[in-house]
């Protein structure tokens, strides 16, 4: 007959069982704390995760994982609170390793009762990071596509509308001229005049819109950046007002673009008035270009191939998060009605979408923005 175990016995043996498991275990870090936080035990996967060993964490406070700035506001303390109030804390947040790089941690938080005291807590945390980053790709791939496909459903009514106008505005412009040359009396002639300045206001408005649409007739000639720019410098540094310092550095050496020159031209012009516009106490324009091997971000499957880039960069206002996505939409303008039609950026993302090419906007409030024309490079 065997005897039954002594109770000590199997616990010591579940303690082993539970210490080895735990040990064993490399990809959550498993340990525990102290009702404070204070770190009690430690494992192979808290080493593996966040790289410290038993030594330099046992006795510390389990905060020093977190941020600085979340720590500051009290979040480890809150979150033990939490685990404590409702039975279990569950997060994910990001989390320092002992080399102070991040990783994304999946926690969770277990209280310890005892007689309806708390003793600790046991806290899991798993790296996730990967997976995070790649949940991450793929919504700002999915929201890239969305902006792509609403851009291009702007674009094909602006191009429907622009085509229309276009054609009734050469209808009045023509007519207007032919009764201009009938009529000579004064006041009529200057009516008729003030209607034929409207009219080509009108038809300015539906060229852009038409370079929205990529309905604009392209006339591409050979483009040299460089020499392009010295041309049109002065006319820049005018548009740019005495307050602003304006800065051109083209690279020489870069390749030669098969471009439509007015539009560019008209392009950069859109650029430094809109800088100008951002810096109304004065401030630096620098406009620069580089050779870039990338891809169209409207085309993420795309492989990566020769592209080069226009920069205007500013160091004004910058853009709000919010409405970075909006600014190229046509009409779209934060300016006083009669300061802007908010088609300057439309004209931008046309032209360089009809070039084969894209734009770049990079923006950060309060520090700047950096606008770049990105177009194919020509095969050799
Ligand atoms: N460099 C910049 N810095 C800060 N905000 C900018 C800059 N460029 C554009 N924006 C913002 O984007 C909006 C749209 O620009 P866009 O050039 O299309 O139109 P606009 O300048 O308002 O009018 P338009 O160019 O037709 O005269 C602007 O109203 C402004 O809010
Ligand atoms: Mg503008």
């Amino acid at each position: 007959m065997t005897r039954p175990a002594k109770p000590e016995s199997v616990l010591r043996d579940e303690s082993r069982q539970f210490a080895m498991l735990v040990n064993s275990v490399t990809d959550y870090a498993v340990y525990m704390l102290d009702p404070t936080g204070v770190i009690q035990t430690w494992n192979p996967g808290g080493q593996r995760i966040k790289g410290y060993v038993a030594a330099d964490v046992v006795g510390t406070n389990f905060s020093r994982f977190y941020l600085p700035e979340e720590a500051e506001i009290g979040l480890p303390e809150r979150n033990l609170r939490t685990a404590a109030a409702e039975g279990r804390y569950i997060g994910e947040g990001w989390r320092l390793r002992q080399d102070g790089t991040r990783f994304r941690a999946s926690v969770v938080i277990d209280p310890i009762w005892e007689d309806g005291e708390l003793m600790g807590f046991a806290k899991i945390t798993r790296d996730i990071t990967e997976r995070h980053e790649a949940q991450e790709q793929l919504l700002q791939a999915q929201r890239d596509l969305l902006q792509a496909q609403k851009m291009e459903a702007i674009g094909k009514f602006t191009l429907g509308l622009a085509h229309d106008f276009n054609n009734l505005l050469t209808i009045v412009v023509n007519c207007l001229d032919l009764i201009s040359m009938r009529v000579k009396d004064g006041a009529v002639a200057k009516l008729i005049d003030t209607a034929q300045r409207a009219a080509e206001r009108g038809a300015l408005l539906t060229r852009q819109l038409l370079t929205f649409g990529k309905g604009q007739t392209l006339v591409p000639e050979a483009v040299d950046l460089a020499a392009m720019m010295a041309e049109c410098e002065a006319l820049l540094r005018r548009s740019a007002g005495a307050a602003i310092a304006l800065t051109v550095e083209i690279p020489r050496g870069l390749p030669t673009l098969s471009l439509d020159k007015a539009q560019l031209e008209a392009a950069v012009l859109n650029l430094v008035c809109n800088s100008r516009d951002a810096m109304p106490k004065g401030g630096t324009i620098t406009i620069t270009a580089s050779a870039r091997l990338t891809r169209d971000p409207t085309l993420p499957n795309a492989a990566k191939s020769p592209y080069v880039c226009l920069s205007v960069q500013d160091d004004g206002t910058g853009i709000e998060v919010d409405q970075q996505v909006r600014v190229f939409e046509p009409f779209f303008t934060t300016k006083p009605i009669g300061r802007g039609s908010g088609l300057g950026l439309s004209q931008v993302f046309g032209f360089t979408a009809q070039s084969g090419g894209f734009t770049e906007l990079k923006s950060e409030p309060g520090k700047g923005t950096c606008v770049s024309l990105c177009f194919p490079a020509p095969e050799h």
